[in-house]
């Protein structure tokens, strides 16, 4: 009997907002084509989250909601709720603050963490830690962005990439080994020459300079980053295969951040990981940030049986990049 504490997902809840924007509609607003586009990322459509007054935590709240129908908890059960954004409702609070005042998780400590798109699979390991810990019984960690209201839809570069949306995971203790078993994360904040929004932090407080300037807008160097990315995510996956003594034929699923088809391929090929055995969505909803990865696991969630090694990888901006292994437990 192993006693030792491990960090189970024992709920998966996500959300995407409704309106799409396929790359007809992109067509339409910059010099670009749908062949272009899934040729060169294989997107076909992503979600935008439209209306008024509606915000990162608006797509959180159902993800989270669900999550703790899925599982029969109260909200008020949460011990502790971390989201990853980049894209948080305000510069402070904290995101999480308030979400736990919407859902009414009045029992939660809550906090933002941010590590673009890596920001999941940091999230986890950090929520994992607290399970691990014996301090806590139930922390849910969140990946959520509101993308579109950060991208420059004038910008071709940007602009056909990116989409909105949020993921959900409960984490429970458990003793026999199942959850989140390791971790590999490493970042390198050299990278930020290459991906990041200009303005609207300390050293470049908003003034109508920084506005005319477009420079609240992600900017990124796309062949660069894809570069990095590409290397970094199959190191990173190729690192934690060898801490943990696993090959490809004890991967049941890869799981890969969400940002181009051809860094899916090229990381699950390194990984030698068949197709079939990766989670690819990257089609329907594009690059959703720190959203992907549970937006992958909700919607394969189904499928996944109990004791299936899950390998989880990202890249993003910072640069931040890591791979984890979960042993699904439900
Ligand atoms: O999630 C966070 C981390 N981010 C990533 O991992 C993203 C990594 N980067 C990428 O996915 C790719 O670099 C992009 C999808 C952003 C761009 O693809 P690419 O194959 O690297 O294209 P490129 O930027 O090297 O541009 C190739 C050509 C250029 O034309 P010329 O100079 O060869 O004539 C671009 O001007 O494609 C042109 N181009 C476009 N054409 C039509 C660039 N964007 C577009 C566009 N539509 N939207």
């Amino acid at each position: 009997m192993n006693h030792k504490i491990t960090a189970a997902i024992t709920s998966v809840g996500g959300f995407v907002p409704e309106d799409r924007l396929t790359n007809f509609d992109l067509e339409k607003i910059v010099d670009t084509n749908d062949e272009w586009i899934r040729t060169r990322t294989g997107i076909h459509e992503r979600r935008i989250q439209k209306g008024e007054g509606l915000a990162t935590s608006d797509l959180i709240v159902p993800a989270v909601l669900e999550l703790c129908k899925k599982r029969g908890i109260e909200t008020t059960e949460i011990d502790c709720l971390i989201v990853a954004t980049v894209t948080s409702d305000y510069p402070f609070p904290a995101t999480a603050n308030v979400v736990c005042d919407k859902i009414g998780a009045k029992n939660a400590w809550s906090f933002d963490l941010a590590a673009a798109c890596s920001g999941f699979l940091y999230s986890l390991t950090t929520g994992a830690t607290l399970i691990e810990s014996g301090r806590y019984k139930k922390v849910v960690v969140v990946g959520a962005d509101k993308m579109s209201s950060i991208i420059d839809y004038t910008d071709r570069n940007t602009c056909i990439i990116f989409g909105d949306g949020a993921g959900a995971v409960l984490l429970e203790p458990n003793y026999e080994g199942y959850g989140v078993l390791e971790s590999v994360l490493h970042s390198d904040g050299s990278g930020r020459k290459y991906l990041r929004t200009e303005a609207g932090g300390s050293l470049h407080p908003t003034t109508l300079e920084t506005v005319q300037a477009r420079q609240h807008f992600v900017y990124q160097e796309g062949a660069a980053v894809y570069k990095y990315a590409v290397k970094g995510m199959s190191d990173a996956v190729a690192e934690l295969m060898e801490k943990t003594n696993l090959t490809a034929d004890d991967i049941q699923w890869l799981v890969p951040h969400q940002a181009n088809m051809r860094i899916i391929e090229s990381t699950a090929s390194r990984a030698g990981v068949p197709l079939e055995r990766v989670m690819i969505n990257i089609q329907k909803y594009g690059n959703t940030t720190s959203g992907t990865l549970p937006l992958c696991l909700w919607e394969w969630q189904s499928k996944l049986k109990k004791g299936d090694n899950l390998v989880l990888a990202a890249f993003g901006g910072g640069f931040t990049w890591g791979a984890t292994l979960i042993k699904w437990g439900f």
